[in-house]
């Protein structure tokens, strides 16, 4: 049996655990709570209460190598057998240099010695600023060209894999690891010290030039243009213009990072993924400068060939947009982190369903279900004038959402990268679903009713049959056929899969058929028959 890789079908990468399609139907813990296998006893069984499979969970460099050379991996491997005991798996986050753009989990030997572990000056001469296009907030970070630093955290993180590779080669618990978290600076788009400065005005490595001008098809602006514009070679403002300074952030910090990755992946080739903090439409600087944004994929593509996922942590209302933009040009769409209001559920189906995401996991899962603290409702947009985005996930329902789609996974896999798996939800426009002449539309507000937030999932079994996954809409079935335009509905059924099988559960072909409408989660079988 192989160690979990990726691997294609019907165009589309998807995970493979112990040689089968896995879809890691996910949560991330609260950054903490991982550092504590007691802790954890709870934590897991919410997961088990909201149906997930798998959970990512941080591993931090302090706490690994407390010592220089000296390791710890008895949380670790705590960790590991309480996965093992419940049957779930899981995905480990190295925060090593970077955690939101600073340094919080490197170790107190790496925080203490500044000469040889470096700060990066976002300020010159200092190792430490208050953001001030940031609410003031007090920045320090290691710098990312400082070799030192980029050696021992990739030693620490190769001892980790190599301990990892150890004990869980032949048991596959441990199916993904994410390398650093939410990388790149804060305060301006690059490093201001002396190194930094003399780097920036020396010559870019023509290689990367030449990379950067043939792959302008797959870029968005403002690189694109920066890039097209920009001289054939010679310093990095003459060759990337106004992008010049995020550019040279991302191919140092994506160069560091891939060290870090090829280093542990030397030990245990495990897939390895990186997260991003959005940029929002905002300057670099108030976002992490040099991290995996849309706008800088290409440079990490180029700079970071052992980082085989880019994936967005989605906390912004236009959640869809993002989706997008990170499942295009080979990459399949991982969500780290996402938000637990009242979409998580709707999202989980709609990301399988419409985009055959590798990974859906909601941060901070623990409290889903519960009032928001001022951070969630900050960070999930409370501005915004839709009351589902204030309203908490209901856990039951997450439930059913998760576990309907492990019931189906084998069949959901089959189809990935296929059209016979699609998805709509309220969030988008996109209310069709065509497959050839017979169509699924979908309508989310009835008739002289307030909007409602809703999903319909949609696989295609033979000809005439599908599985419906789908809540808060309505169903409309229909025939773009001249030669057979009209539909009896010959089969609704309501049920779930057990073992690859479907269950019925009740027979619907009456009054439901003539209004197929859901307010509650449900998962349906439809057979359908087209005439004239
Ligand atoms: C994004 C980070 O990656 C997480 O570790 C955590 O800090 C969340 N933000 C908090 O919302």
């Amino acid at each position: 049996m192989s160690i979990p890789y990726l691997a294609e079908r019907n165009g589309q990468k998807i995970l493979m655990v112990e040689d089968k399609p896995f879809i890691m139907l996910a949560g991330e813990v609260h950054n903490s709570n991982s550092s504590s296998v007691k802790y954890m006893e709870g934590v897991w069984e919410k997961a088990q209460k909201l149906g997930m499979n798998s959970l990512l969970m941080p591993v931090t460099w302090e706490m690994v190598e407390p010592e220089e050379g000296k390791f710890d991996f008895s949380v670790v491997d705590g960790l590991i057998l309480q996965a093992r005991m419940l049957g779930k798996h899981i995905g480990f986050l190295w925060f090593g240099a970077w955690k939101n753009a600073q340094c919080y989990y490197a170790p107190a030997w790496v925080k203490k010695n500044l000469t040889t572990f470096r700060r990066a000056e976002m300020k010159k001469g200092e190792n430490y600023c208050n953001l001030e296009k940031f609410y003031g907030m007090p920045y320090t970070s290691l710098s990312y060209l400082c070799e030192a630093t980029k050696t021992a955290d990739a030693k620490a993180f190769a001892t980790l894999m190599e301990h990892i590779r150890e004990i869980d080669e032949k048991d596959n618990t441990v199916i993904v690891v994410q390398v650093e978290n939410e990388t790149g600076v804060m305060g301006e788009a690059r490093e201001q010290s002396d190194l930094a400065d003399e780097l920036f005005a020396s010559p870019v490595p023509q290689d990367f030039v030449d990379y950067m001008k043939s792959h302008t098809e797959t870029m968005v602006e403002p690189i694109k243009t920066a890039v097209q514009s920009g001289a054939a070679s010679g310093s990095w403002a003459e060759v990337f213009g106004t992008a010049a300074d995020e550019i040279f952030s991302a191919y140092y910090i994506a160069g560091y990072v891939n060290t870090v990755a090829a280093a542990g992946k030397e030990k245990y080739p495990l897939p390895m993924t990186v997260n991003c903090w959005l940029d929002k439409g905002a300057e670099p600087g108030i976002y992490p400068s040099g991290g995996p944004v849309r706008k800088v994929m290409e440079v990490w593509k180029y700079c970071a060939p052992a980082i085989d996922v880019m994936g967005p942590d989605i906390y912004v209302p236009n959640f869809c947009e993002i989706c997008d933009a990170y499942s295009q040009n080979g990459n399949p769409l991982f969500i780290p982190e996402c938000a637990t209001h009242s979409y998580a559920g709707l999202r989980q189906v709609y990301t399988v369903g419409h985009h055959h995401a590798m990974c859906y996991s909601p941060f901070g899962f623990e409290e889903m279900g519960e009032p928001f603290s001022a951070q969630q409702m900050y960070l999930f947009g409370a501005d915004v004038d839709d009351p589902a985005l204030q309203t908490p996930q209901n856990v039951d329902e997450y439930r059913f959402f998760s576990e309907s789609l492990q019931e189906m996974m084998p069949l959901l896999c089959e189809k990935y990268g296929t059209s016979d798996l699609q998805a709509v939800i309220s969030e988008s426009e996109e209310n069709k679903m065509m497959f050839g002449e017979l169509g699924i539309m979908t309508m989310g507000q009835m008739p002289g009713a307030p909007k409602r937030p809703g999903v319909c999932m949609a696989v295609k079994v033979s000809e005439d049959t599908f599985y419906l996954l789908v809540k808060g809409m309505m169903v409309i079935p229909f025939s773009t056929n001249p030669e057979k335009p009209h539909l009896d509905v010959l089969v609704l059924e309501d049920g779930h899969f057990e073992n690859g099988e479907w269950k019925p559960c009740r027979r619907l072909n009456g009054d439901e058929v003539a209004s197929m409408n859901y307010n509650e989660p449900t998962l349906l079988k439809l057979q359908l028959f087209a005439y004239k």
